[in-house]
């Protein structure tokens, strides 16, 4: 194995390039170069973006079956999986940082565009937890009908989105596209079974 293989297969590699925009906002955010607002969209699009991801492996292994990059996307699925939980726990902190209060907190969650972010978030929190082999061999079925709540954390972030960003267009972009794949992927299942069936 080439050393160049071996860095790209490593998993030090890709938490890497998962944790190197949290650590820039992060210090920004210290420093005082990034303020509250920026932080809250950076992190909040950053988890958004990589539970789509997450989301969007297996239609783009259907759309690109002669690519490697689909596969090495899909070998590192759980780690993707678990950065989305990671930068939507910071966007939730900064902003419970600026609240201070329990009570402003959890008034605010009474409203629509807050109570779709929490509980996007409490779904997550189970996902991320149990992404890991030990947990994948104990579960069994189970592990893979728990994993099927990432569609309606998924489902919620979208909601979120749209209710608490000031401009809702990305949010609806970026959704467009997973539905668009994911509508390939059932619409390619279906062809299959149909072939199957004959
Ligand atoms: C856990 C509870 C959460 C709270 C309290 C919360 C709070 C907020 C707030 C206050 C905003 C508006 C930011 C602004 O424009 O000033 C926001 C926007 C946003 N949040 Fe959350 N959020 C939560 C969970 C999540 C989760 C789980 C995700 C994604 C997985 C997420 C993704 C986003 C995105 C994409 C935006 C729009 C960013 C923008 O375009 O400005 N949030 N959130």
């Amino acid at each position: 194995m080439t050393r160049f293989r071996r860095t790209l297969d490593s998993p030090y590699l890709i938490w890497l390039l998962l944790a190197l925009p949290g650590a820039d906002m992060m210090q920004g955010y210290f420093r005082g170069s990034f303020y509250y607002g920026e932080l809250m969209h950076a992190s909040g699009e950053m988890a958004a973006r990589l539970l789509i991801l997450a989301l969007a492996v297996t239609p783009l292994r259907l759309l690109f079956p002669r690519s490697g990059w689909p596969l090495w996307l899909a070998q590192r699925r759980r780690y993707i999986g678990v950065a989305a939980f990671a930068y939507a726990l910071l966007h939730a902190a900064v902003y419970a940082q600026r609240l201070g209060a329990t009570a402003a907190i959890s008034a605010a969650a009474r409203e629509a565009s807050m109570w779709t972010g929490w509980l996007g978030l409490a779904i997550m929190l189970p996902l991320a937890l149990t992404s890991n082999n030990w947990s994948v061999y104990r579960m069994r079925k189970a592990w893979r009908l728990l994993h099927r709540l990432v569609y309606a954390a998924a489902m919620l972030t979208l909601a979120h989105w749209f209710l608490a960003a000031f401009d809702p267009v990305p949010g609806i972009a970026h959704f467009a596209v997973l539905g668009g794949l994911e509508g390939l992927r059932l619409w390619r299942a279906r062809a299959a079974r149909r072939a199957h069936a004959i």
